[in-house]
């Protein structure tokens, strides 16, 4: 059930990212070739999968979803291209293509997610059908703040103070929960904005949403170790080679995966308190720490 899931809300946010790509008027078209490059070329769609999948949770319409799901993927996409820059993570491998500065080069690169990011956010301004404009106007907000200071741009701006440094796990789970965690809540949090669920709901969505967001990078340590480049269509080994502060560095491999499985649990156990069918978004959870990619 999971991966026909996964598949089929795959599918539905590339349709959207197409759509979205073929209304851009043409002005550079290396800029846009970037942009499709970085933005289309593979990727799990996990954040749009957890959009789709608590909004339908939910009860909230998937067309309702969509611009959220979009404009998510765009951010996360623009996140992966200058994370690969060569004056942050220099990695020439992404999503089993060339990285964006290599395929075209560095000035592309900074370039189309700079416009992935202004675009996440022109289409998160669309209004939705149904959704008062307070809620939307929340909805962008919830995105603006996971994207920039107080989320993924400074948890990336942590990892980098981070490199060649040793540093404690309060520091690492803290680096952690918002280069990675920030976006994954988000994803979590703009279906929830959409449903306008109870207080109490809120609470246990977002435990949800931090644990699985923590546990997400957790994993992402743990495969930099334990898979293959082939597999990962991304170099294995970049986080040792560059000697980046990760959970299985400062934990040990085992105490790492540990972890991981005790923070699916907690998630799991936030889930269970819910007043809704969560069998999908439970198997969702097991799979970030058994995935392979
Ligand atoms: C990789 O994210 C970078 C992290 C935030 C851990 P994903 O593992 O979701 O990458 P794609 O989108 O599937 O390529
Ligand atoms: C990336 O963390 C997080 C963001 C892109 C915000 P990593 O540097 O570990 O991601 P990968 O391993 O390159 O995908
Ligand atoms: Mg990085
Ligand atoms: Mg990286
Ligand atoms: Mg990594």
């Amino acid at each position: 059930m999971l991966v026909d899931t996964i598949t089929r809300y795959q599918q539905r946010v590339d349709s959207q990212l197409e759509k979205i790509f073929d209304n851009q008027t043409v002005t550079d078209p290396k800029l846009l070739a970037a942009m499709k490059h970085g933005a289309l070329l593979g990727g799990k769609r996990i954040r749009p999968f957890l959009v789709y999948a608590i909004g339908d949770m939910l009860s909230i319409p998937l067309k309702q979803l969509d611009s959220s799901a979009a404009a998510i993927e765009c951010v996360h996409a623009y996140s992966l291209i200058h994370d690969d820059l060569p004056a942050m993570d220099d990695d020439a491998l992404r999503r089993g293509q060339p990285t964006v500065h290599v395929a075209f080069d560095e000035a592309a690169a900074i370039l189309a997610g700079d416009a992935l990011q202004a675009l996440a956010f022109e289409v998160m301004c669309e209004p939705i059908d149904e959704i008062a404009p307070r809620q939307n106007l929340a909805m962008v907000r919830a995105l603006a703040k996971a994207s920039g200071y107080s989320g993924m741009c400074g948890g990336q701006a942590m990892d980098l103070s981070a490199t060649n440094k040793p540093i404690d796990l309060a520091t690492l789970s803290q680096l952690h929960k918002l280069k990675t965690g920030a976006l994954i809540r988000c994803a979590v949090e703009l279906p929830m904005i959409a449903a306008q669920v109870s207080q109490e709901e809120q609470t246990l969505l977002m435990e949800f949403a931090d644990a699985i967001g923590l546990a997400f990078q957790v994993q992402d340590d743990v495969l930099d170790i334990i898979s293959s480049t082939d597999e990962l269509g991304k170099p294995q080994g970049s986080d040792c080679e560059s000697n980046k502060s990760t959970y299985p560095q400062l934990l040990g491999l085992m105490g790492a995966q540990a972890t991981a499985k005790s923070l699916i649990e907690d998630a799991l156990s936030a889930l269970t308190k819910l007043p809704y069918n969560s069998q999908l978004i439970a198997e969702f959870a097991r799979y970030i720490i058994e995935r392979r990619v």
